[in-house]
């Protein structure tokens, strides 16, 4: 029979997974195992530390419902689904849009409307015109791409955060006319804090950080034959533009707002202008490090059932 010491125990654990059937299953299971082994020994754990991990992580469970994701807030908080993006980034050749956080707001259902409609249906603040086109690597319009964007209202709250959150706002779905181009009005982008009334907000003060996202808006786009797109703008000039809490800024998504922009389709409006320039789909894989939380939440109900 084998010892099992603090050394031992990890191959031990790993030997009673080796008649994994799924080969990826069994790889990323024995890696995390031997990460999650390194780790204990590296800051030698107590068993005081560790039962405040179990609290921890089973509040974070507790905080989840349909319209709320605390592991996807956990998960960009620690900055991983940023390096999942990097590496989601990273499997493309072709100099296209970088991926950002999708974040814990996403909703699959938003209304379907026409070019140059205006998300904003409740809320107040400067209205601007987003525009540009939907380009592939080689800079030719995509047409009919499916442009879904969110954002927050000027309270920095979203609609999953209000008091009903089946009520929509601030959110909508376009489709690129023939040459690839988008137009669509919203509010002037603003910064806000993530959402702090939970066990990730309670680990963000203990470690002392501010909580804060630069301004942004959120964009999926997608066509028939490339990858989806899942990412977001940034404005140029915010506070918090060098310190993202959830480490999803990338220089080139840093945008300005101008106030007086002739080739807007919407001149008389301050404009924000990016074009998006989509990857050839080499796989069906999935850009989205996330997903709209009602779909998390119903498929571990289904699961558990
Ligand atoms: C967001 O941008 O919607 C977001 C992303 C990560 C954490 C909280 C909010
Ligand atoms: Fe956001």
């Amino acid at each position: 029979m084998r010892a099992i010491n603090e050394y031992t125990i990890t191959d031990a654990a790993i030997d009673q997974m080796a008649a994994t059937p799924n080969p990826r299953m069994r790889q990323v299971m024995e890696s995390l195992v031997r990460h999650l082994h390194a780790f204990a020994r590296e800051v030698d754990l107590t068993p005081e530390e560790w039962l405040e991990g179990v609290r921890f992580l089973t509040a974070v469970g507790q905080k989840c419902t349909a319209h709320r994701q605390e592991f996807i807030l956990l998960s960009d908080t620690l900055g991983l689904s940023a390096l999942v993006n990097a590496l989601h980034d990273k499997r493309v050749s072709e100099t296209v849009t970088k991926s950002s956080l999708l974040g814990p707001f996403y909703r699959q259902d938003a209304p379907m409307m026409k070019l140059g409609d205006s998300i904003i249906s409740r809320c107040k603040g400067t209205e601007v015109v987003f525009y540009g086109r939907v380009i592939d690597s080689a800079g030719s319009g995509i047409p009919n791409a499916l442009v879904q964007v969110w954002e927050p209202d000027e309270t920095g709250n979203y609609d999953l955060q209000k008091h009903d959150p089946s009520v929509m706002d601030l959110r909508g779905c376009f489709r690129t006319d023939p040459e690839g181009r988008y137009y669509f009005r919203g509010l002037c982008p603003l910064g806000y804090m993530i959402p702090m009334d939970g066990p990730v907000g309670d680990m963000i003060r203990a470690q002392k950080r501010h909580g804060y996202r630069p301004a942004h808006i959120h964009f999926v786009i997608g066509a028939p034959g490339y990858r989806e797109l899942v990412t977001a703008l940034y404005v140029a000039g915010d506070a918090h533009i060098d310190s993202d809490t959830v480490f999803g800024v990338d220089e080139s998504l840093i945008i300005a707002v101008n106030k007086s922009d002739r080739s807007s389709p919407l001149p008389n409006l301050p404009s924000i202008h990016y074009d998006f320039r989509l990857a050839a789909a080499r796989d069906q894989m999935s850009g989205r490090v996330g997903a709209d939380p009602s779909q998390v939440t119903s498929r571990v109900v289904e699961g558990g059932a």
